[in-house]
């Protein structure tokens, strides 16, 4: 294979960082090591989360590509980070809930671990200014954010993602309680893009419902790289 020119920071978020390769259509994605909970307003250095994320969401999106779903990802390479497929990321957090938690629980006033009886879908605008506001088909739509057919390819993959991904963190004696995905045009058509990794699902322990994501920082349960070691512990057995 042939070495990976890395060239320049072209985009630094709260987790990752983006960079340039030789190739135009392809990009280099790094871990960092900051966690941030509550939009950036609490932040901190946890050493090895960067590359127990990168570990971990290489592992799913192998996963999710042999299962055929279209995504970004090309390889892991190692402590140079990601090889991805350069897309225009369409500025929409998507998240689907299994159980009831978080932000959820909160707005409707269902209890943390309550069983949903279907899966759920929603979306948020990804605007750090604006907190990221929850957002809805037809404002979506009316903002010119995504099409009528964009929208339908990303919330039947984003519920295929859940059935393979729910099957799969089962198999490792964890319950994937809810996850957020984010989507990119390429010249092929929609791309799962971004990452999945427990800064971005709930997962519990199948019989303990200890919580292993970042849930552990976010309210300040302990610790969470020990968490998010186990996490690739299990999916690696
Ligand atoms: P929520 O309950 O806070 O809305 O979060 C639902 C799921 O989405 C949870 O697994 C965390 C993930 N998530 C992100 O990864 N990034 C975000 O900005 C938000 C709001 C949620």
């Amino acid at each position: 294979m042939e070495p990976v020119i890395i060239g320049d920071k072209l985009y630094e978020g709260k987790a990752k960082a983006v960079y340039a390769t030789g190739d135009p259509d392809v990009r280099v994605i790094k871990y960092k090591d900051s966690a941030t909970a509550g939009n950036g307003a609490r932040k901190a250095e946890i050493a090895g989360k960067g590359e127990l994320n990168r570990r971990i969401c290489s592992k799913i999106f192998t996963m999710l590509n042999n299962a055929g779903i279209p995504t970004h990802f090309i390889r892991d390479l190692g402590e140079d980070g990601q090889l991805v497929k350069k897309c225009a990321i369409i500025p929409l957090e998507v998240i689907v809930r299994n159980v009831a938690a978080g932000s959820f629980s909160a707005r409707f006033g269902v209890p943390e671990g309550a069983a949903l009886s279907r899966p759920t879908l929603e979306y948020c605008y990804k605007d750090d200014a604006l907190g990221d506001p929850m957002i809805n088909d037809y404002h979506i739509k009316a903002l010119g954010l995504a099409s009528d057919g964009e929208l339908a390819e990303t919330a039947r993959l984003s519920f295929e993602i859940n059935e393979l991904l729910s099957a799969y963190f089962r198999k490792a004696g964890l319950r994937l309680v809810d996850f957020k995905l984010e989507f990119g045009r390429t010249p092929d058509g929609i791309a799962l893009a971004d990452e999945i990794s427990p800064d971005t699902c709930r997962l519990w322990d199948m019989e303990t419902n200890a919580k292993l994501d970042k849930d552990v920082f976010r309210r300040g349960l302990g610790d969470l790289a020990g968490a998010y070691a186990e996490v690739l512990r299990r999916i690696s057995g």
